[in-house]
């Protein structure tokens, strides 16, 4: 029987072998076009942020103190904001409904009670956004994860509802997608099937923070490369955004600043360097919905940005332009309103409008006036003793001329009618 079998294999291992060797030049030759677009990385090829410490401590250190950095952390108590005091630890749906943040020996816990009654007690394993406007929470069932039914918002230092869920009954089970992890974290290995959502993940192979690798590309060669060669000056085996077109630029923080795009490929699949559209269905920006307010300033900078004339009437605007997203530049008016002035001339004659002699210190702010903050349709809480949602105000990217007075800030029709000249 075994012989038998060993002859049926050696008839065929030759056959086998030249399969197998077609197969990896075949593979081989899609190399250079198939990389680009389906090639998916893997937990094994990050090397994770402070890999990267060593030899660029000053951008390491910096980046430690952005959003990015802590926008999806493990659930300590130095992470979790609110508070879990007595008195400030509960928030109630209905008189006899409510829910309690509680920490237990075992950890912290968003627990319910109907009628005083402990219903159910879910744990707090996660800790997601920095909290700039506020922390969801996210809790593992198996190797799902599910979004809490309580957030805390930061510009009232309270618990309120998390944003979407019904405002009267509790609703324990909003997954999180792996959407929601690819814009939040630098990865997250899945274990179930890519169109089955939601999605299982593995415990153990997440990289938390929105790290280095995630606008540079998985690094673990490049520091292999440069350890072996310290004395080559020039970085190879990663990716530098300012060497890439204008649109990847753009499309590496789109891919998290782009609103509501489609998925077309599994999550994780883009990397920087690569082509959004590759794997993504992205909205054309429709000028007149921007205009009318209809896009939400939340997570749709990219959106915004793009249908506004310093962008269209110019070669090379990105993001980068504006931000370097290595230090936390947040509330840094002067120093945004200086990249403006880069391309404004404000001692230009038809720079000189009467809005803008009316202002002293002009060149410390141009963006309460043309950026101004507006409030998200989508990130609105219902806090416990306040009728209406509450919205976080938001940096709009439309940079046009606004009614400064209007607090809705809707754009005029035209500007210009606004001051006789
Ligand atoms: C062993 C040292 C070493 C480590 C570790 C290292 N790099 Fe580098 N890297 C270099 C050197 C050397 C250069 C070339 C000089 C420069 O641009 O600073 C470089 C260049 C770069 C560049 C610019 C490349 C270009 O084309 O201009 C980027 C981006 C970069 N590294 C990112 C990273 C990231 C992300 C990590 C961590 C995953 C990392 N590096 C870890 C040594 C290192
Ligand atoms: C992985 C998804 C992702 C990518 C890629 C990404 N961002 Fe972000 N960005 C976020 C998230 C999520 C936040 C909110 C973080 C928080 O507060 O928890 C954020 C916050 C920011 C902020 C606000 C910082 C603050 O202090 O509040 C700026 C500015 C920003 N991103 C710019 C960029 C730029 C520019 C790029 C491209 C070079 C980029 N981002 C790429 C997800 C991403
Ligand atoms: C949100 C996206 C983002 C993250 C996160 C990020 N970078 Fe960068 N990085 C950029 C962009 C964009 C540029 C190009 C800036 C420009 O236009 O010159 C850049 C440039 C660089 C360069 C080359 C130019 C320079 O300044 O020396 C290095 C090296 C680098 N990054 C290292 C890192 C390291 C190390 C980390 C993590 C500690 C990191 N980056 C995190 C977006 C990012
Ligand atoms: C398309 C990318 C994207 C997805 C998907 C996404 N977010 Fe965000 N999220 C952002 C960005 C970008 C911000 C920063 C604020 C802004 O620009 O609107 C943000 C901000 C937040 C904040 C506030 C952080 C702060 O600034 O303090 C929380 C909390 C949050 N997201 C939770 C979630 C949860 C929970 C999910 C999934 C159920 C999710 N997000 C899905 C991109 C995303
Ligand atoms: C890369 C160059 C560039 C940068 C940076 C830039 N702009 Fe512009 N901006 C332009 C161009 C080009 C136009 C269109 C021609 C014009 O009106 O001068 C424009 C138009 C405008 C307009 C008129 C918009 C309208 O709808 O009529 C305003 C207002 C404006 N910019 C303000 C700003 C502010 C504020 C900043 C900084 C936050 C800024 N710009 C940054 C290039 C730029
Ligand atoms: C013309 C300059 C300019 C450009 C270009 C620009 N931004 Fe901004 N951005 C700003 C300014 C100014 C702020 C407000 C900063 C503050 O108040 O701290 C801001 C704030 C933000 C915030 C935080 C919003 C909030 O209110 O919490 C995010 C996220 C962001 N930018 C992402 C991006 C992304 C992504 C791009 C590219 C699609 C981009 N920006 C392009 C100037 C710019
Ligand atoms: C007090 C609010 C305010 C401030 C501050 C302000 N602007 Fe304006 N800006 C306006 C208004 C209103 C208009 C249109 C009416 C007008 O022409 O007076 C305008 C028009 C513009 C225009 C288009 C017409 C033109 O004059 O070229 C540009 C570009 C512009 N602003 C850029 C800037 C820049 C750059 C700064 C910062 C150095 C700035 N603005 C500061 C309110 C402001």
């Amino acid at each position: 029987m075994i012989k038998r079998l060993n002859i049926k294999i050696n008839s065929t291992t030759k056959l086998i072998l030249l399969l197998v060797l077609v197969a990896i030049v075949f593979v081989k030759c899609m190399d250079n076009t198939a990389n680009k677009t389906i090639a998916t990385v893997g937990f094994n090829d990050f090397a994770g942020s402070e890999a990267c410490q060593s030899c660029h401590q000053d951008i390491f250190k910096t980046h430690t103190q952005t959003a990015h950095f802590l926008s999806l952390r493990k659930a300590t108590a130095e992470n979790i904001m609110g508070s879990f005091e007595t008195g400030k630890n509960e928030y109630f749906y209905q008189p006899n409904l409510k829910i309690v943040m509680e920490k237990r020996d075992s950890g912290f816990y968003q627990v319910v009670y109907f009628n005083g009654e402990e219903k159910k007690a879910m744990k707090i394993d996660m800790v997601i956004g920095s909290g700039t406007m506020g922390q969801s929470f996210l809790s593992w069932r198996k190797d799902k994860l599910f979004q809490l039914p309580i957030t805390f918002f930061t510009a009232a230092n309270q618990w309120s509802n998390s944003p979407g869920l019904p405002l009267n009954k509790v609703v324990i089970d909003k997954p999180v997608t792996s959407r929601c992890m690819e814009c939040h974290s630098t990865f997250a290995q899945s274990i179930s099937g890519p169109p089955l959502e939601p999605m299982d993940f593995d415990h153990q192979k997440i990289m938390y923070e929105i790290g280095c690798e995630k606008c540079h590309g998985a690094g673990q060669k490049h520091i292999v490369y440069q350890v072996q060669n310290p004395t080559v000056k020039t970085g190879k085996y990663i990716v530098n955004p300012a060497k890439l077109s204008r649109q990847q630029q753009l499309d590496a923080c789109a891919l998290c600043h782009g609103g509501n795009i489609k998925k077309t490929q599994p999550s994780f699949g883009f990397t920087a360097g690569k082509n959004l559209a590759d794997y993504f269905v992205i909205e054309k920006g429709n000028d007149e919905v921007v205009k009318n307010g209809n896009v939400d300033v939340h997570g749709n900078n990219y959106g915004l940005l793009i249908a506004s004339k310093c962008f269209k009437m110019s070669a090379d605007l990105t993001c980068n332009t504006c931000h370097n997203t290595h230090e936390n530049q947040r509330g840094k008016k002067e120093l945004f309103s200086q990249k403006c002035i880069n391309c404004h001339n404000t001692k230009a004659a038809d720079f000189k409008t009467p809005t803008h002699v009316q202002v002293n210190d002009i060149e410390k702010n141009c963006i309460d006036c043309h950026m101004p903050a507006q409030p998200s349709k989508s990130i609105a809480v219902k806090l416990q003793d306040e009728d209406v949602l509450r919205a976080s105000l938001i940096r709009t990217h439309f940079i046009s001329i606004y009614a400064t007075e209007n607090k809705i800030n809707k754009p005029l029709k035209n500007g210009k009618k606004l001051v006789k000249k």
